[in-house]
């Protein structure tokens, strides 16, 4: 086997596949461009909550795993993995800055037969119509002396059950030759390789599974606000419909969306759509309900507690449970409404030791009773696993639950 591999990017998807590379016996090598992170991995310090310390400081005492900020250490790679972010720029469009300085940074370094893979998440086509072009005006031909390929990453960060090794692969190759030479090295990191007939395919598949959780989870953020004037319990009957064996899929509602996937995804596929002349009603309008959603939140708390200088802690920043992650996080717009609103809020979260807003530094503060009591509400809009809940319950004067995570409503808790 083709057996170098160097990881672009070492974040929340880079690190783990780098770590999953060494242990399939790959010679490793991780580029990023953010030195703090390789001075993190030197101290064998894990800055990613799925890795602790001693994973991270086994795998870089390999002489079989190297890491830095500099391209050059690619030189003789097989295979070169990119999982730079993809994020929006300020008009809500694809910003591909990090891709395009990633391949013009690995250009250099290029040498025939080698293989390039882009896992980062895009809009159908860029692989094709971006990256492929700008190989082949350096002269490269794609399919004969370099091969390109797309792999949509699926790791679900704070999920214990679904190991990134486990996860089916869905693989492409520009050509035939390069699905090829992509399917010769992905056969020995995963378990089961889905191979579609096109990079458009697999980015358009990745794209797509976003979406339909950025539109079903809207869908129910409308139906909890229809189902607060029903007197209708929405988690029961998410629950109940959820017993159906067939055809139903549970999804809830929550403080919104988050992360650097689901709200950013569906607006790569609008873009690209508008691009075409097709419009993307569902995403638009799916889009418009969960924007709305920190609001809604801020609007149940405001109509229980009043007074403006009321205390306020919240549980949770990050954009869902168990991560260090607050990119897009619909939990930092419902804490910045708070604030604006006039009540004094601070926050609770074991995953962020600071939050910067309106020029002052709100710090984690860590649960106790006399604390809990002394609050006029306590929020809970991530449901970290670690959080002592059972203390909130008992020493809070009043809880609105996001996440259900007390599966009750009462005088004192009020379920969102
Ligand atoms: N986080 C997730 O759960 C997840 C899941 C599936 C797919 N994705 C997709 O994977 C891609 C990466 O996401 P992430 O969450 O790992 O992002 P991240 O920000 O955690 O990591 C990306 C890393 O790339 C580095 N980087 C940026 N530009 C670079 C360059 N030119 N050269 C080398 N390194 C560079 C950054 O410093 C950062 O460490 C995105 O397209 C994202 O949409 C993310």
């Amino acid at each position: 086997m083709n057996n170098k591999v160097a990881i672009i990017g070492l974040g929340y998807v880079g690190l783990p596949l780098a770590i999953l590379c060494h242990q399939k016996g790959f010679d490793v090598t991780g580029i990023d461009i953010d030195q703090a992170k390789i001075n993190s991995l030197s101290q064998g310090i894990s800055y990613l909550a799925d890795l602790s310390d001693g994973d991270v400081q086994e795998v870089v005492q390999s002489p079989k795993f190297k890491y830095a900020t500099d391209f050059g250490k690619v030189n003789d790679v097989d295979t070169m993995i990119i999982c730079v972010p993809t994020p929006l720029s300020a008009q809500s469009e694809p910003n591909l800055n990090y891709l395009h300085h990633a391949i013009e940074r690995l250009m250099p370094h290029l040498k025939q037969n080698q293989l390039i893979v882009v896992e980062s998440s895009t809009y159908p086509g860029t692989t094709e119509e971006v990256i492929k072009p700008k190989l082949e005006g350096n002269g490269w031909k794609v399919g004969h002396d370099l091969f390109l390929g797309y792999s949509p990453e699926r790791i679900d960060p704070g999920n214990q059950l679904f190991s990134l090794e486990n996860i089916p692969k869905v693989i492409s190759g520009v050509t035939e030759s390069c699905l090829d030479a992509l399917t010769n090295v992905y056969q020995h990191i995963f378990r089961e390789l889905v191979p579609v007939k096109s990079t458009r395919v697999a980015e358009m598949t990745k794209i797509v599974e976003n979406t339909q959780r950025f539109i079903n989870i809207s869908f129910m953020n409308e139906l909890s606000r229809i189902s607060e004037k029903l007197d209708v319990d929405i988690w029961e009957v998410v629950t109940a419909a959820s017993t159906k064996p067939y055809g139903f899929t549970p999804y809830f509602p929550g403080p919104g969306i988050g992360g650097h996937c689901i709200p950013v995804d569906p607006l790569y596929l609008k873009w690209k759509a508008e691009q075409l002349g097709v419009k993307t009603e569902f995403i638009d309008l799916a889009k418009k309900i969960n924007d709305k959603q920190p609001d809604y939140i801020v609007e149940r708390v405001s109509q229980v507690v009043k007074h403006d200088k009321a205390k306020l802690l919240t549980i949770g920043l990050t954009y869902k449970k168990d991560i260090n992650d607050i990119r897009e996080s619909a939990s930092i717009p419902v804490f910045q409404r708070l604030v604006r609103s006039g009540y004094q809020v601070d926050y609770h979260d074991p995953f962020i030791e600071n939050l910067e807003f309106n020029g002052h530094t709100h710090s984690n503060k860590p649960l106790s009773a006399p604390m809990l009591s002394d609050y006029d509400g306590v929020i809970i809009l991530t449901d970290h696993s670690q959080v002592n809940y059972e203390l909130i319950k008992k020493h809070a004067k009043l809880i609105f639950d996001t996440r259900n995570r007390f599966q009750e409503d009462s005088n004192t808790i009020y379920k969102l």
